[in-house]
């Protein structure tokens, strides 16, 4: 009987695994562990937080008592660990909450880990991690599995810290480990302080559209149930100790997501085309842009047969769809009833 942690549950990654896995996996039992920050969310998951194999804890990984407490009161037999502070924006306004809870968080974790299991070989600590820990791209060239880490941001830097972390406790003691990294994902519930929402939700309040430098960065855009069954497979298939790149085939300039968005928007709610686009206002460049990613994911589709199914067509329209539909929830993580919500579920 498998007691998983899935950390950072209540993130825009996080809800969409913990949901798969409760309902997929009836037989294991699946802790959400969260420290429910700006970005987190339970009203997430209201869909599923009855069900008899599902249960929240909220604490902050760089908790070492918790860590230890929820290990030995639920069991656990591996760990899905996605908590993170995810926003390199904020990581360059305040980069010391994300080296400790990067960084120490998941040092933390596989701490905990370490000390509560007794044979590694009936556990799996898995990390969600990011391709940015491997640096910008020119115009050409592909992120493999083999390419040396060079991150630039302290996002970044903390992301590539903890991956070497996860690899020390599999060559150092011998856990079994698995790492992720994948480019940048859209869909439902994600914070709208990212691209994708950020752009949906200001053109739906009529706000400037901001769009950095001159737009040409590239980014590879991965729907996030494509995400989710890469995990999934990855978790149950994937081999101890490797590194699996995953990436959607969807590479794009910001400044034509954007007008794509604007369209789908415009189109959407009625609106005459070209009113969203004319609110696109080109901002002062982030210090340190990485220019482009992209994501050479041949390495999974060899080993584990996984392919994303989403294109960013199909994508950006079912996400604009759910933001347009989900309107509540939008204004709840923007505003203060979020909190609200948590203390009438769980207290304060
Ligand atoms: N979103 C992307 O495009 C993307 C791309 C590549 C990798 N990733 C990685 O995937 C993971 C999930 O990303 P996301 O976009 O869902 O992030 P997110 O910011 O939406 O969610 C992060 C979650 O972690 C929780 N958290 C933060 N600090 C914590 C702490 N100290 N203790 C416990 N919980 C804490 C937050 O409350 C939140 O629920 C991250 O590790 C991120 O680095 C994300």
């Amino acid at each position: 009987m498998k007691s998983i942690l899935i950390t950072g549950g209540a993130g825009f990654i996080g809800n969409h695994v913990v949901r798969q896995f409760v309902k997929k996996y009836p037989n294991y039992t699946i802790v959400n562990l969260d420290k429910l920050t700006y970005a987190g969310n339970l009203e997430t998951l209201s869909d599923i937080e009855k069900s008899d194999n599902y249960h929240f804890v909220k604490a902050c990984i760089t908790d070492e008592l918790a860590m230890h407490d929820i290990f030995a009161k639920y069991h656990i037999t591996d760990v899905i660990h996605l908590a993170a502070e995810s926003h390199v924006d904020r990581s360059i306004t305040d980069p010391l909450v994300f080296l400790r809870t990067n960084i120490l968080g998941t040092a933390n974790l596989l701490n905990a880990a370490k000390t509560s299991w007794e044979d590694y070989s009936k556990h799996t600590f898995y990390h969600i991690s990011t391709d940015e820990v491997y640096g910008s791209l020119g115009d050409s060239g592909l992120f493999k599995e083999t390419t040396p880490y060079d991150p630039r941001s302290p996002y970044s830097a903390s992301k590539a810290s903890s991956d070497h972390l996860v690899r020390a406790y599999h060559h150092t003691y011998g856990m079994q480990i698995k790492i992720s990294n994948c480019s940048n994902n859209y869909g439902p519930y994600q914070f709208p302080e990212k691209l994708i929402p950020l752009i949906i939700n200001n053109i739906v309040q009529e706000k400037a559209l901001p769009v950095y430098g001159d737009g040409s960065n590239v980014r590879d855009w991965l729907y996030v149930q494509d995400h989710v069954e890469a995990i999934d497979l990855i978790f149950h298939k994937g081999q101890n100790g490797e590194t699996y790149n995953i990436g959607g085939n969807n590479e794009m300039q910001n400044l034509a997501l954007v007008h794509i968005l604007c369209e789908s928007v415009d189109r959407i709610l009625g609106r005459p085309q070209g009113e969203a686009k004319s609110r696109i206002t080109f901002v002062k460049d982030r210090p340190g842009h990485d220019q482009r990613y992209a994501i050479d994911a041949s390495k999974i589709k060899k080993e584990l047969n996984w392919e994303p199914v989403t294109n960013v067509g199909t994508g950006v329209e079912k996400t604009v769809q759910w933001y347009l539909n989900n309107k509540v929830w939008l204004e709840n993580v923007t505003s203060g009833a979020y909190k609200t919500y948590y203390e009438k579920h769980y207290g304060t």
